[in-house]
């Protein structure tokens, strides 16, 4: 504990952490060709602490000035000490530097994981984001760029 995370956009040499993250999550093998094609066209963020990638942000452009934060995930074992908040704020500085005015994302319960859900939705809140819409598992929410944080 104490450690702090260094953020950064993600390149090509991430991904095969970030596969492992992702499988851990998911109990699925991740797509890479997917995730490549995400951090080549559009901002993303990765977390390192002592070396090894701990979390990561991917975004894919979703229309004009706009993304969809495509997938998001912190190791079990750096969660709540602020890395998910830091890899979300520098995505944003990113997005802002990109010319981008609005994030968009999904968060659900109908997602097969590997690991107990828990409800990612005051996560974003606290993240500045709002809920557009829900359905019976799944959230819709959405982030202006346009102000502050
Ligand atoms: C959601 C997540 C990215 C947050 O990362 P983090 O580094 O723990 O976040 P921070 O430390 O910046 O913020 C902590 C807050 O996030 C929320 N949070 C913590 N663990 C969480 C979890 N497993 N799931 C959802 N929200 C969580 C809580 O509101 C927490 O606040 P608290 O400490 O006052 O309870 C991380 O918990 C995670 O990867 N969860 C599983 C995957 C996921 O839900 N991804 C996003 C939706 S698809």
């Amino acid at each position: 504990m104490g450690a702090v995370a260094a953020v950064g956009p993600l390149t090509g040499r991430d991904l095969s952490e970030l596969g492992a993250l992702f499988a851990a999550r998911s109990g699925r093998p991740a797509d890479l060709d997917r995730f490549a094609t995400w951090i080549d066209s559009s901002p993303s963020a990765g977390a390192r602490l002592d070396g090894a990638l701990v979390g990561y942000a991917t975004t894919a452009p979703f229309g004009p000035e706009v993304v969809e934060l495509t997938s998001m995930l912190v190791a079990p074992s750096a969660r709540g000490r602020g890395i998910g908040t830091a890899l979300l704020g520098h995505l944003h500085d990113a997005c802002r530097a990109s010319g981008i005015g609005a994030v968009v994302t999904v968060t659900s319960a109908g997602y097969a994981t590997a690991e107990p859900h828990r409800d990612a939705v005051p996560f974003y809140e606290a993240a500045g984001y709002r809920v557009a819409v829900r359905t019976e598992q799944t959230a819709v929410l959405v982030r202006s760029l346009g102000d502050e944080g």
